[in-house]
């Protein structure tokens, strides 16, 4: 049965050629269907690379008097085996006659082929006296006729290494093809960040196009850092065109955990097509475009282009539930997509990313590392995964230097998140990792040439330390040796007074002390040069800059513990560090914990002077939701009672003040 539909004749494949628009038609001289296998593998990366669709062909099905009117921009491929004493295949007899056969006349009459291009690839076996003497008579004849070859005549050795020779010839043979046919190799996207990045067109590095920026220092500031982790990191941005100030924020690119990737390939059944080169139309380029470069691969989407460590959203499970792979995994995931406390208890407190949800709905381990044996494949559309599943954004840092001490880096001061996510019957006790933290710890580790820990010792069961494919186009790559991660710089407002005369508070546990950093180092920069134009007492009418400091041990966590005594001789005591150690003594009378606030309340006569009187500047940064709060409420009884009133009145007012006049800025997250 014909499927032709070009109205001619069925035997003619050039008609069949134009009629399907294909570039490539690809014969197969085979026997047991080793050729044939090699000609589809030759049509799929004819499509791959170059987006050329081929006609695949058995020869027995076609008549060649029609191989000179083969089109200017197509080409042939023979795929040829020979057997026994020389001879071919059953179904390329008649394909060998009519090449070698002097009185055979193609359609204009003669013997010409000098419009065709062609290659041809042998298969035969050198323990046979006749090696792949077919593919050579072919090529031969072609050539004889005038016909052009893209490249040279590859031939397999089915004795001993078919694979190896057709790896060795192909690639060549594409590149002839490529420069005969005029068609460009089409790229793959595999973690480039913006077309602009890569077509490397100059232009500003915004939150659209990242600049990978070298990492030159990487080391740990917690100076036992056994489970816990911070990292210190410098990226280098000479030549980038990015600038800073203190006090704004770097934007890093992560990329995702090869953990997660794994787990979800597995649990969209995509895992053994990871590689697979992959197209993505948008259905309705006006409202949506891709987000990301393609070509691209499966496995590229999940690591470096959406966000597939975030909570999954009650929203996207009822698009998965149409496709679960049985009744009960389906009743499972249409009860969290409906059932918003189901929802709350199972996914958000458990911290479901969204291939982990599929794996709890189905009844899969979520702590084994995922393989193909225990995880179940959902059939979900690819395109459903990459429209509901958000892109993979950069996470913000404050910066925790200052240009003026350091104008060709960006320091990063980044505390790791890993927590243990509450656990209950459908989710066992487990560590949750923050995706950005994360990344930037193996890229710390890779830096350093150190050995990723490979399990946490807090001894919960799971705590597997995530690696990351940190090698790769994306810019978090490596380049003798040196690793790079992608960044753009974000203002902010939270800046130093202009005017060194006004005294500052500062307020940041924690990593919050990060732009801090920044801020003081901005002061030293601006002391050297006070001092150097106007002579040892330049800073004596300075205000006095203060630093509330707070960390759980003087010996644990104390963040650049030894560069803030420098700091403060070089300010020559205009810097002063107030400094709260949570988790050793001195506890207060009834054993609580000392915080920031209680010693901005031990302080409060100097706070007061500082802000009422030298008309004074207040900075907090860190935790949103407690030690934010907490300091407000300090600083409005302080303030209140200061003005001889309360803190519910006056001080509110005058810290709603201080925010209204930039007085008092926030720099908080949760
Ligand atoms: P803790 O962990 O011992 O409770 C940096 O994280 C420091 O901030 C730690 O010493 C931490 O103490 C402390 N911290 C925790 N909660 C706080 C809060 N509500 N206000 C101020 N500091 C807090």
């Amino acid at each position: 049965k014909s499927n032709d539909t070009s109205g001619g004749n069925p035997r003619d494949f050039v008609a069949k050629m134009k009629a399907g628009n294909k570039r490539l038609a690809i014969f197969y001289g085979s026997q047991t269907g080793t050729a044939e296998e090699y000609a589809i593998r030759l049509a799929k990366e004819a499509k791959a690379k170059f987006g050329l669709t081929s006609l695949v062909c058995d020869p027995e099905e076609y008549d060649f008097e029609t191989l000179d009117t083969v089109p200017e921009d197509c080409a042939v491929i023979f795929v040829m085996a020979t057997y026994g004493e020389g001879e071919p295949t059953d179904n390329a007899v008649q394909l060998m006659q009519n090449l070698q056969d002097e009185d055979f006349e193609f359609s204009k009459g003669g013997r010409d082929l000098s419009g065709l291009k062609y290659v041809v690839f042998g298969l035969g076996n050198k323990t046979y006296e006749h090696y792949n003497v077919i593919a050579k008579y072919a090529d031969e004849a072609l050539a004889k006729m005038g016909a052009t070859r893209m490249g040279t005549r590859g031939e397999g050795d089915d004795d001993k290494s078919m694979e190896e020779d057709y790896l060795e010839w192909k690639d060549g043979m594409w590149e002839a093809f490529a420069n005969t046919m005029g068609v460009e190799e089409e790229k793959v996207y595999l973690g480039e960040l913006s077309a602009r990045a890569l077509t490397r067109t100059k232009g500003i590095h915004d939150a659209k196009n990242p600049y990978a920026a070298p990492l030159v220092v990487a080391r740990e500031l917690f100076q036992d850092p056994k489970d816990r982790n911070c990292v210190h990191v410098e990226l280098n941005i000479e030549g980038s065109g990015i600038t800073y100030q203190h006090g704004d924020h770097v934007g890093v690119w992560p990329s995702n955990a090869e953990l997660e990737v794994d787990r979800l390939l597995l649990a969209l059944g995509l895992y053994d097509k990871k590689d697979k080169v992959i197209n993505i139309d948008s259905l309705d380029p006006a409202l949506a475009k891709v987000p990301f470069p393609v070509p691209t691969t499966y496995a590229t989407v999940l690591r470096h282009y959406i966000d597939i460590s975030a909570l999954a959203g009650r929203q996207m499970l009822g698009t998965f539930a149409k496709f679960a792979p049985n009744p009960e995994a389906e009743a499972a995931i249409k009860e969290l997509n409906t059932n918003k406390d189901v929802f709350h208890e199972i996914v958000a407190n458990g911290c479901l990313k969204p291939g982990e949800v599929l794996q709890v709905a189905a009844g899969n381990d979520i702590r084994a590392i995922p393989t193909p044996e225990n995880t179940t494949a959902w059939p979900i559309p690819f395109d459903m995964i990459v429209s509901s599943i958000p892109r993979l954004q950069p996470r913000y840092y404050s910066i925790s230097s200052s240009p003026k001490l350091h104008p060709s880096a960006i320091h990063v001061t980044c505390v790791v998140l890993k927590f243990q996510s509450v656990t209950n019957e459908r989710v066992p006790e487990r560590l949750v990792y923050g995706v950005g933290s994360n990344f930037l710890l193996n890229l710390k580790y890779a830096a350093n040439g150190e050995e990723a820990p490979l399990i946490s010792s807090t001894g919960v069961a799971n705590a597997v330390v995530p690696t990351y494919a940190i090698e790769g186009p994306r810019g978090a790559y490596r380049q003798d040796n040196i690793y790079k991660a992608p960044i753009h710089v974000r203002r902010s407002t939270f800046r130093l007074p202009t005017n060194p005369k006004s005294p500052v508070i500062m307020i940041g546990p924690g990593t919050g002390v990060a732009p801090f950093r920044g801020f003081v180092q901005e002061r030293v920069a601006l002391a050297r040069r006070s001092i150097e134009k106007n002579g040892p007492d330049a800073l004596a009418d300075w205000g006095r800059i203060t630093l509330f400091y707070g960390c759980r041990k003087s010996t644990e966590d104390f963040l650049y513990k030894d560069e803030w005594p420098q700091y403060g001789s070089e300010l020559q005591g205009k810097f002063v560090m107030h400094t709260a150690f949570s988790r050793e003594p001195p506890y207060k009378p009834d054993g609580s914990k000392i915080y920031v606030q209680d010693l901005i309340w031990q302080e409060r006569e100097n706070v007061a002077d500082s802000i009422l009187n030298g008309k004074g500047y207040v900075y907090i940064c860190g935790d949103a939701k407690n030690m934010s709060r907490a300091v407000e409420e300090v600083l409005a009884k302080i303030l209140g009672e200061a003005k001889g009133g309360s803190a519910e009145v006056e001080g509110v007012a005058e810290v709603k003040m201080l925010k209204e006049r930039s007085r008092l800025l926030l720099d908080v997250w949760s």
